[in-house]
């Protein structure tokens, strides 16, 4: 969700931010745009509502020379996506830039004061306040300071912002700041860094430095990096994240879009996340930051997460209250933060599911639970992420960047992740002995196996993609472990395919679902061999008799499904029915993007979704 770049150094500005915001592309936008300052200290820039590769084109006819510049990828808040409402936005003078990420939740009376006062308006936006607020303190006290100019600008905001702001008096000088959206900058040999993630910054270098909130940088073209408090007292640098994979893991690599790659990467992700966890004395979890005497002593968790993270919530609950027998509680981030307190005791843990970890739902949750005094366990994708930052311990899953919008890879991780922290909740409350508990985990390590069996049956998903040709509805089911299996399938074919699909525990649908049934009409039914296969089996034999299309996930061998449903998805048998979800959901993935390909749309880029829902 709105991707900031800035670059001040010895090279031209726009070349790299233009790559930046390509790359940051995955983060979901609808307009974007650059200015740089030009050697002679004039603003020069270009914007438009669509695509980078547009933007591109406007900045190749346009005379974009200057070594500092932003750039910024915009999805629409407030205003529609148009090109006035692009980013950066200018002062009344046109002498200093924003761009923003973020929303100004007191931006209708700011803009007010701000018009009373002279400032003329050129957008709906609510990040042009910021520009006007920077110009007024430039204005006054704050002449010859950009870095002081942005902190009045910024006492005056409510909200959350990612900001970068450049300057045509003071060529060179670029300044950042945050709260509560991310940003993180960089110092190099050639120049210093600003992104909203580390992506774009992967190809120029290894390590970055994280903003803490409130916190203002300002970078100079010799790549220094100097850091003030809200005060204006400099403060030591964040320590450095290192970025552990190299910038071709964020490139295509012979793929023809991300959500291809990524599906395909599950096997390895799961393998790096296994490997080294089995110890002497059962799963090594060293992330947790509770002694083996506090996690015997957990009786609740309450898992916290949104979207695809909440599915992993909901397959995790299963596994936590079969293996560790704790009750879990599986929480919409977005609606928990408006619930009455939970009651939250000290033997409560919080698990949070995100990852991007930048989830603001989900942030805004976690702190809420840490302000009750639970632990909070994270599980995120992305380090130095702010829910990483802000737990009391963090598993990261090690999946290696997701440009793909819709999750995929970081999906199963996540699950596989929850998996473990249930084997160890299970080892520490005696639930389980050490030699219960390996052979658990030899389960686990045969999913990679298990994984790359389904990837080599895709022909069975763009077979069965074909069924949903001229429809514009379908209904996932599935019981117990396999409804959230269900409900991600659903999501997944939603949200890069555009038609509608909703998905119920598969004994639900006799209470109100089931009238959408008619003839033809594309019912996905999830019916691995476990302990609620014959129910689900019924279920699909009433979907038959009101004329439905059925698909079937089945394990291999079961003729009956065979024979019931027009198409199978074949799962191999796994040896512990609770882990089918990390493979049965590989097909659901594939069969979402055959039918969005089968439709024209991109699958990495769907409309309106963002990748990293920085906003409440
Ligand atoms: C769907 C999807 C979203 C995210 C959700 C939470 O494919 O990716 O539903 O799962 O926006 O994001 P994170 O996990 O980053 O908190």
């Amino acid at each position: 969700m709105c991707g900031v770049v800035g670059y001040t150094g010895i090279k031209q500005a726009s070349a790299w931010l233009l790559d930046g915001l390509q790359t940051l592309e995955y983060r979901g936008y609808d307009s974007a745009g650059i200015q740089v300052v030009s050697p002679s200290g004039n603003l020069h820039g270009v914007k438009c509502a669509g695509r980078v590769t547009t933007l591109r084109e406007r900045a190749s006819v346009a005379n974009l020379n200057g070594t500092c510049g932003i750039g910024h990828t915009r999805w629409a808040t407030h205003g529609a996506p148009t090109d006035r409402n692009a980013h950066p936005h200018l002062d009344c003078s046109g002498r200093i830039a924003v761009v923003h990420n973020g929303i100004i939740e007191n931006f209708q009376e700011l803009r007010r004061e701000l018009m009373i006062a002279g400032h003329e308006f050129r957008s709906e936006t609510d990040s042009e306040v910021i520009a006007h607020l920077v110009e007024e303190a430039w204005a006054g006290p704050a002449r010859g300071d950009v870095a002081r100019a942005v902190r009045n600008a910024t006492d005056r905001l409510e909200g959350s912002w990612a900001l970068a702001v450049v300057c045509a008096d003071l060529p060179g000088t670029l300044v950042c700041t945050r709260n509560g959206s991310p940003l993180v900058v960089a110092s190099t040999d050639d120049g210093a860094y600003a992104a909203s993630d580390i992506m774009p910054l992967a190809s120029v270098t290894s390590h970055v430095l994280q903003l803490q909130d409130r916190d203002v940088a300002t970078l100079s073209p010799d790549g220094s990096i100097e850091i003030c408090d809200r005060d204006g007292r400099p403060v030591a640098h964040p320590p450095s994240i290192d970025i552990d994979w190299d910038a071709s893991a964020a490139r295509l690599g012979g793929y023809s879009d991300f959500m291809a790659k990524e599906i395909s990467e599950q096997p390895e992700a799961i393998e790096r996340l296994l490997a080294g966890r089995l110890g002497k004395h059962g799963i090594e979890l060293d992330e947790l930051s509770l002694t083996r005497e506090e996690l015997s002593a957990i009786d609740r968790v309450v898992i916290i997460a949104c979207g695809t993270s909440y599915h992993v919530g909901l397959t995790a609950k299963v596994a936590i209250e079969r293996w560790a027998r704790v009750p879990v509680q599986v929480e919409y981030a977005s609606e928990f933060n408006y619930n009455e307190d939970v009651l939250v005791t000290e033997h409560t843990m919080c698990v949070v599911i995100t990852q991007s970890g930048e989830t603001a739902d989900t942030l805004t949750a976690a702190r809420r639970m840490r302000g009750m005094g639970c632990n909070v366990f994270a599980i995120t994708n992305v380090l130095g992420s702010t829910a990483a930052r802000e737990s009391d311990g963090t598993l990261y899953i090690q999946a290696g960047p997701e440009v793909a919008v819709a999750s995929t890879k970081a999906y199963t991780a996540q699950m596989v992740a929850a998996f473990l922290l249930a084997l160890r909740l299970a080892l520490a409350k005696g639930l389980m002995s050490p030699a219960e508990v390996e052979k658990h985990f030899h389960g686990l390590e045969l999913l990679p196996g298990l994984m790359r069996e389904v990837l080599s049956r895709r022909w069975q998903d763009k077979q069965a993609a074909r069924l949903f040709r001229g429809k514009v509805s379908s209904l996932f089911l599935g019981r117990n472990v396999s409804s959230a299996t269900a409900y991600e399938g659903a999501l997944k074919l939603k949200e890069i395919s555009y038609l509608h699909a909703e998905a119920h525990p598969a004994g639900e649908m006799k209470h109100g679902p089931i009238a959408l049934l008619e003839p033809g009409f594309p019912v996905v039914a999830v019916v691995p061999a476990d302990h609620v296969r014959d129910k689900t089996v019924s279920n699909i034999m009433e979907c038959i008799a009101r004329g439905a299309t059925v698909v079937g996930v089945a394990t291999d061998g079961d003729e009956q499904v065979a024979k019931l449903c027009q198409e199978v998805l074949w799962v191999p048998a796994c040896p512990d029915p609770l882990l089918v979800p990390a493979i049965a959901v590989i097909h659901l993935q594939l069969l979402a993007r055959y039918v969005a390909r089968d439709r024209g749309f991109d699958v990495d880029k769907p409309r309106n979704l963002a990748k990293s829902v920085t906003v409440e």
